[in-house]
């Protein structure tokens, strides 16, 4: 089976109805990015942050999976698919593919604030004073900016390995994430599913849709053309 490698950003979890961040005002939801999501935000005011966190981790009781979410689960009827997301909802999950690499983090787990690898499962708010069984503080299990990025080798190594790139709904802007596609053996096929696609690139094919039409367009032909 080919191997076929899916970076996924906002953009597709925008029509399930959770806000990009970048097609705003420099505000998430009305909070100063460097506030809510930097080391240095949470050291000035840790409750704004676990609130802003908690807010974003109920609205997933309230979102789904759409059309492009699930059109990535058929794909792999005829390929091995690995998703590397940089997003930190759980919709590719909840829409049922098996392979899914968290590169920013996810909402449904709390980590020690010591101790990053102390990583546990998250389904309620995390309040000021919860503590990990160490008696640490915990805190989302979110990449901030400045933070390393612990997933990004795994990463790195799958996208070596794929035969097809997709990328779908992100600006590219954020790195290291951006440079993956700097990794895939030169020449394979490549095509970036996005409204408003940031890229120069000539050896992506750009599919200029929303997500929910781009992706099950993209899937079908791909598995047409195996
Ligand atoms: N379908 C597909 N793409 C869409 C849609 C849609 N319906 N609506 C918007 N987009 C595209 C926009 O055109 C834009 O290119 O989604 C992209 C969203 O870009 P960003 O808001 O910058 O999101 P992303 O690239 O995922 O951000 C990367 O930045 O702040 C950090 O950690 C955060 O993971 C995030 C990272």
């Amino acid at each position: 089976m080919k191997n076929i490698v899916v970076l996924t950003g906002a953009g597709i979890s925008a029509e399930s109805g959770i806000k990009t961040f970048r097609d705003a005002d420099g505000l998430w939801e009305g909070y100063d990015v460097m506030e809510v999501a930097s080391p240095q935000g949470w050291q000035k005011n840790p409750k704004l942050v676990l609130q802003f966190y908690n807010d974003r981790r109920r609205q997933l009781s309230e979102v789904h999976p759409n059309a492009a979410h699930k059109a990535l689960v058929q794909l792999e009827e005829q390929y091995h698919v690995t998703i590397i997301t940089q997003n930190v909802d759980d919709l590719h999950e909840r829409a049922g593919s098996s392979h899914v690499v968290h590169l920013h983090g996810e909402l449904l787990k709390a980590r020690s604030q010591k101790n990053p690898d102390e990583v546990i499962p998250c389904t309620n708010d995390i309040n000021y004073g919860d503590t990990c069984k160490y008696g640490q503080q915990l805190r989302p299990h979110i990449v901030w900016f400045g933070e390393e990025v612990p997933m990004l080798e795994t990463a790195i190594s799958l996208t070596e390995k794929a035969d097809i790139l997709i990328i779908i709904g992100t600006s590219m802007q954020v790195y290291p994430a951006a440079n993956l596609v700097h990794y895939v053996t030169p020449g394979i096929p490549k095509y970036f599913v996005d409204p408003a696609p940031a890229i120069t690139d000539k050896s992506i094919q750009v599919i200029a849709k929303k997500a929910s039409l781009g992706v099950p367009e993209l899937v079908t032909k791909l598995l047409e053309h195996v």
